[in-house]
């Protein structure tokens, strides 16, 4: 018996593939954002969804979903677009893919922190408005990265893939998290208990850590006047673990130098503030988009399915 598969957003072609061999498959051709009636329709009769961060399985959605449903798969490593509380009284499973996005997303953290340094955006612009008068000493003048304090907020598996970056650049890692690293992972990384603590040592600051109630709006006006004055804020994790009007009164007034972000609250509207400042380094949340995460992500979420529906325990299992 093939199981019926709904898959809620055009993934690559490899990974189609792989479902299309092993599942009837529902693809959804046009790649659109589905409206929560139609998420739900689409799911009607099916086993298992490989869904996005673009669905929101709230309380309700779970509620509306068929019995057949035994697992939802999605395709990254942030789940706050799923109720696990809800999916665990359905008895429904729930994974991500912690592994397939590391790198790619560290790696969009350091063209951030870079980008900020270096002040790119300015520079790309000075030259596409044909305001570029040619070679000058004190033009757009940046920092370097070598001895300055990189502080990670949220030193889980994308932190530490950005630390090992970093070091290579010659940056001080600085990190907060609830438990210490063992000396093995922190590989000379200086530990802060507090947030605070992390906050004022702060020259360049990442934000890498999950949303959750505790972190949502945790990057606000007060943390903000914590770093050291002039400091560079990244952020490839989640939009709404910054308060946004406070980002930008701090890149207004001094405090932030610069801001590099991939990801926004209410994506894909960003806080029009953003778009009025020239120190700030903007990207369409694509931390992951290169194609080897593309593929790792699918296969993960697909090795995510195949184990509920035989009956094993999921690699990546959230509930
Ligand atoms: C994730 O994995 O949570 C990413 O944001 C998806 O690109």
């Amino acid at each position: 018996m093939r199981y019926k598969l709904l898959m809620t957003r055009r993934l690559s072609p490899a990974v189609i593939e792989r479902a299309r061999r092993d599942y009837d498959l529902e693809l959804n051709e046009t790649d659109h954002i589905m409206t929560r009636e139609e998420l739900v329709a689409r799911c009607q009769g099916k086993d298992a969804l490989l869904v996005t961060l673009t669905e929101k399985f709230t309380p309700e959605v779970i509620a509306k979903l068929p019995p057949s449903v035994r697992v939802i798969a999605t395709y990254s490593v942030g789940h706050e677009h799923i109720d696990l509380e809800a999916a665990k009284t359905r008895r429904i499973r729930v994974s991500n893919t912690p592994d397939a996005v590391t790198i790619a997303t560290a790696e969009i953290a350091m063209l951030l922190i870079l980008g900020c340094a270096r002040r790119a955006p300015e520079g790309e612009r000075l030259l596409k408005e044909k305001k570029w008068g040619g070679w000058q000493p004190m033009q757009l003048i940046g920092r370097r990265l070598d001895g300055k304090r990189l502080g990670i907020y949220g030193m889980g598996k994308i932190g530490q893939a950005l630390a090992k970056r970093a070091r290579a650049f010659d940056m001080e890692i600085h990190y907060c998290k609830r438990q210490r690293l063992s000396p093995a992972e922190e590989q000379g990384a200086i530990y802060h208990e507090t947030f605070d603590s992390l906050l004022a040592v702060s020259e360049f600051f990442s934000i890498n850590a999950p949303s959750t109630p505790e972190t949502r709006g945790s990057v606000n006006a007060a943390a903000l006047a914590k770093l050291p004055r002039g400091a560079i804020v990244v952020n490839t994790a989640r939009g709404d673990l910054v308060n946004d009007d406070d980002l930008i009164a701090a890149l207004k007034s001094g405090q932030v130098a610069y801001a590099g972000l991939d990801v926004f609250k209410g994506e894909p509207n960003i806080h029009p503030g953003y778009y009025e400042l020239e120190n700030v380094f903007l990207l369409p949340h694509m931390g992951t988009s290169v194609i080897e995460a593309r593929n790792e992500m699918g296969f993960a979420a697909l090795d995510n399915i195949d184990a509920v529906l035989a009956g094993r325990e999921p690699p990546s299992a959230l509930v």
